[in-house]
């Protein structure tokens, strides 16, 4: 999704707000922008396509501005052409926006019939004319925010710097937006993303929603100023140090973003349950124990909807508590049942998924109090929840999210635990200890997938299949080969291949299956039916399983000893190798796959 930086003090502002937004390509964008204050004029250079685009331009203009604002752009409202990328400028003001003006049609009409032009096809367009429109009737900027920010409705963040001082303005609704400073060098920022300003604000601020912030950069120091839209000063924000190390940033020494936080996961998942069993987290788990609820509502997105299976399964085997889980997209307009006492439980990494969001609104509207599983604290999710639970796994920038789902699935394990109060039972950490070294030497030894990858990657389809626990699995090994690779794939409950799935087989597809040591007997049997029909065939199975082994094309051998609740989160650990080598081989882009976006903050 789109990406705003902005920047105000006594540097260059390009650098900053370039280095920002190169952070935040990740997020997916398809055109790139800055506004630069220069000798009080406000110049504007917006390219089309990747930020490589506008590089190049702002090279050959090589601008100095102590004041700027940048974007890359998501298209909601108009095709991906360089009028329609931001930012959108006049001769008094210039907007960044994030997220869809829902009633822009309406003020267009209004403000055309009024005489005013417009320049490009965009919502975020009607927000400039309808400022400049007040401003020029007040005079007043802060008082100008507030009446445009009023009257537009939809779940939007936007950006403002204005010709005649070096302020930066900023408001949102439903939206991220972090406001960040650094005293010492008398410097303010702005972001859709603390992320893209490691390393240059160290004390950030996340202004609630319909706070206009105001950051005045003057000789001897910064202020950020935050005032309700009657202008009347504000405490409605929160202060957060920026403390995230710069090496979040930086690849290290994998090829790709994707495989570091893949090898990441061993380290985290101790460090997660460290967190969660014996230090600060515990008090948060702690307040689970002996709860119940008639009806856990798991909602989310994509690979997080993979995690609630997972997480459903284990509220039901551990907890005994009835747990549905919905795709959001599909639950916010089925018109849910919902019932006093029944709790909402959303998952998202980003907590700012549009979907996820409006389901967390309407539990919230019919008081079923909402938690979260989630990765971005203060994100709109975060914010919006009654209890939250943080997975702690540092910024995710492979737009396939793996150390995420990972940790997703974990934290709602402990939650269960929690709940059973067995926190402090011996063989929870033990196992959580054994999952991680399990997945470690997956990690040392992955180039035995990357033979395996070798083997099927140019075959047409592939169809994952798993049985119950494994079942969420083989949903998610297929997303994940979709996204990086773009090659069709699907996840199936390895029982369910005779009704119709099994009408594909050929040698042109290959059947990843799951086999793990639970109903062994009846998951090789669905492996035979496939093999009957020449299908190419991947186990990820027992080691010492000569019996089956036979039956492969190419078998994957794990250690499932030791693992009898988390043995899905270390399968899916191959199933993620293997997606990426099949991509390596594809030569696609697996940091940021085409068409996608880390984070769909637009419905
Ligand atoms: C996962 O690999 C995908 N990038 C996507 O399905 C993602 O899980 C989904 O969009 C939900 O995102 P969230 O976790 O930030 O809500």
């Amino acid at each position: 999704m789109c990406g705003i930086v902005g920047y105000s003090g006594p540097g260059n502002s390009v650098g900053p707000i370039i280095e920002g937004l190169s952070r935040l390509e990740y997020r997916g964008y398809d055109s790139a922008g800055i506004c630069l204050k220069i000798n009080n004029e406000l110049q504007i250079i917006k390219k089309e396509g990747k930020l490589d685009n506008l590089k190049k331009l702002i090279e050959e203009k090589k601008p100095f501005s102590h004041t700027g604002i940048g974007h890359t752009r998501w298209a909601t409202h108009g095709e991906v052409t360089t009028d329609n990328a931001h930012p959108h400028g006049n001769e008094v003001f210039a907007v960044v926006h994030n997220g869809i003006i829902e009633n822009a049609s309406t003020f267009k009409k209004q403000l055309i019939a009024e005489g005013f032009h417009f320049k490009s096809q965009t919502d975020t367009e009607v927000f400039l004319v309808l400022l400049t429109k007040f401003y020029k009737e007040t005079q007043n900027t802060l008082q100008s925010i507030s009446k445009t920010f009023s009257s537009l409705s939809g779940n939007s963040a936007f950006v403002i710097i204005e010709k005649s001082s070096d302020k930066l303005y900023c408001i949102k609704r439903s939206a991220p937006l972090v406001v960040g400073e650094n005293k010492e060098k008398r410097e303010a920022y702005v972001s859709s993303d603390p992320f893209a300003l490691i390393g240059f604000a160290p004390r950030i601020y996340f202004p609630q929603d319909a706070v206009i912030c105001e950051s005045i950069v003057s000789d001897q120091d910064v202020n950020i100023n935050f005032y309700e839209l009657d202008l009347k000063p504000s405490k409605r924000f929160k202060f957060q140090s920026n403390a995230m190390s710069m090496d979040a940033t930086t690849k290290g020494p994998y090829e790709h973003f994707m495989l570091k936080e893949i090898h990441e996961q061993g380290a985290l998942i101790n460090k997660l349950a460290a967190f969660y069993i014996k230090n600060e987290g515990r008090k948060i788990l702690e307040g689970l124990k002996g709860f119940t609820t008639p009806e856990w509502h798991i909602t989310a997105c994509g690979t997080a909807w993979h995690a609630g299976i997972v997480i459903k399964n284990y509220f039901e085997q551990i907890n005994r508590q009835r747990a549905s889980v919905d795709i959001a997209s599909e639950f916010r307009y089925k018109n849910p049942i919902l019932n006093k006492g029944e709790i909402s439980l959303f998952i998202s990494q980003s907590g700012e998924t549009a979907d996820t969001l409006a389901c967390q609104e309407l539990c919230k509207e019919k008081g079923i109090p909402s938690y979260s599983i989630v990765n971005v604290e203060g994100s709109t999710l975060f914010r919006n929840s009654d209890k939250n639970f943080l997975i702690h796994a540092g910024v995710e920038i492979g737009v396939a999210s793996t150390k995420a789902f990972t940790l997703q699935a974990l934290t709602g394990y402990l939650m269960g635990r929690a709940m059973e109060g067995t926190l402090d039972q011996p063989e929870l950490f033990s196992e959580i200890q054994l999952l991680s070294n399990r997945i470690d030497e997956l990690c040392a030894n992955a180039d035995s997938l990357k033979e395996v990858a070798e083997k099927i990657y140019s075959k047409k389809g592939f169809i994952f299949t798993g049985r119950g626990k494994y079942f969420p699995i083989a949903l998610e090994g297929a997303l994940k080969l979709k996204e990086i690779a773009y090659v069709h794939a699907e996840g199936y409950a390895a029982g369910e291949l005779k009704h119709g799935p099994i009408a594909l087989i050929d040698e042109n597809i290959v059947n990843i299956a799951i086999v793990g040591p639970e109903l062994l007997e009846k998951t090789v049997s669905n492996v035979e039916e496939v093999k009957a029909r020449r299908g190419k065939i991947v186990i990820v199975g027992p080691k010492n399983l000569e019996e089956i082994e036979h039956l492969a094309d190419a078998y994957i051998a794990l250690d499932f000893e030791g693992l009898p609740n988390l043995s899905p989160l270390y399968v899916n650990v191959a199933l993620q190798f293997l997606a990426y080598h099949i991509a390596k081989l594809k030569g696609t882009d697996i940091d940021k796959p085409r068409n996608l976006a880390k984070s769909v903050t637009v419905e």
